[in-house]
């Protein structure tokens, strides 16, 4: 297609379809090379075990497009370490780094006029995704796997963007279990989530917020986003072994240091959070998104942060941090971006 007639700043987060997909095959015990595709649609076997026992993973990472013309990953490799790791929670066959690697960019390289330019607020959204294809009938392990990394030009998570945002907090249906595939980027935490996500949106939030399933007393995440909180030159967030963890998440602990506050990640119990000053939601997809109100579905409880309806000061400066890195205007201390066109 002409790209040149992309609205750019319009894109919402959704599908957009772009000119060629990336595919690599398990077979034989051994993955095999990668193989270009310009079909947005592949045959699976009606008894494969994706389609059944729910053997799918995935991770989403983007390129982003800089003022001097490059194309920057951002720690690929910490997303290629959750893909094998969640590979590992689905007794899937793990992808190795170096074809990680190799198909991301050839799938950016291959589609790079759908790269939205820089200024535009809209970033290049890679889908790297796994899925079990043998058949089976008996709950068991896929013998065979299908690895295939597609990409798709994208606009904000949050329709707010980096403005204060509203969530809800979900009492009636959790993503994961206490011991259960939480860590795991598996679609199956996704579609338990749908329930809340729709449940928030009826009542005007962006996201539904999860407390712990166990007890529902402490701070779980958001949606598809790590929660955050700041207080008292403190970087907070929780702790939960029914969380994603975030590698935006991770990055910014860090660069909350670098800033020379301290970083807490420990169980947050509710009761806490009208404590903090500042309070965010952050993901690849979400970014950085400010919280201004939390309602509490059932109670309905409400809180509020952004008194002056602006994000905080040290939010603000988070985000400027990080989203500089990412697109190449601030300098990159702790070589987290990779270049794919130098
Ligand atoms: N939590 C969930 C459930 C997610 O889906 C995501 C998105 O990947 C995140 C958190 C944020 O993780 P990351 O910063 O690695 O994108
Ligand atoms: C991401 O931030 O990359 C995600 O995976 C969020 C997505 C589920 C919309």
């Amino acid at each position: 297609m002409d790209t040149t007639e992309i609205k750019w700043s319009e894109l919402p987060f959704g599908y957009f379809k772009t000119d060629y997909n990336i595919r690599a095959y398990y077979k034989n015990e051994q993955w095999t090379p990668i193989e270009v595709s310009d079909s947005e649609y592949f045959p699976i076997h009606i008894a494969a075990t994706t389609l059944h026992y729910g053997q799918e993973i995935f991770e989403g990472l983007k390129a982003y497009r800089g003022k001097d013309g490059k194309i920057r990953l951002f720690r690929w490799d910490e997303n290629a370490k959750r893909f094998r790791y969640s590979a590992e929670g689905l007794l899937m066959a793990q992808v190795p780094e170096e074809l990680f690697f190799q198909a991301i960019k050839e799938a950016v390289l291959r589609n790079e006029k759908y790269l939205p330019p820089y200024g535009t607020g809209a970033t290049l959204y890679i889908r790297p995704l796994e899925i079990g294809i043998s058949p089976e009938i008996g709950v068991k392990p896929s013998k065979d796997y299908m690895f295939v990394v597609f990409v798709t030009p994208v606009g904000p998570y949050f329709k707010t963007g980096f403005k204060p945002t509203k969530i809800a907090i979900e009492r009636d249906s959790d993503r994961a279990a206490p011991l259960g595939t939480g860590t795991f980027k598996c679609g199956g935490n996704y579609a338990a989530s749908l329930r809340g996500t729709l449940r928030a949106a009826k009542s005007g939030a962006g996201s539904p917020m999860y407390l712990d399933p166990k007890e529902k007393k402490y701070i779980d995440e958001i949606g598809a986003a790590n929660f955050f909180g700041i207080k008292n030159n403190t970087y907070v967030t929780p702790e939960s072994t029914s969380i994603l963890r975030s590698v935006t998440n991770k990055s910014l602990q860090q660069l909350a240091k670098d800033m020379g506050m301290k970083v807490e990640i420990r169980p947050i119990p509710l009761e806490e959070l009208p404590t903090f000053e500042e309070v965010g939601a952050c993901g690849t997809a979400a970014v950085i998104t400010p919280i201004g109100e939390i309602i509490d579905m059932s109670t309905g409880e409400n809180y509020h942060f952004c008194p002056d309806g602006k994000p905080g000061p040290i939010t603000t400066k988070l985000y400027e941090t990080l989203t500089g890195i990412q697109f190449g205007d601030v300098e990159d201390p702790h070589n987290w971006i990779t270049i794919l066109n130098d």
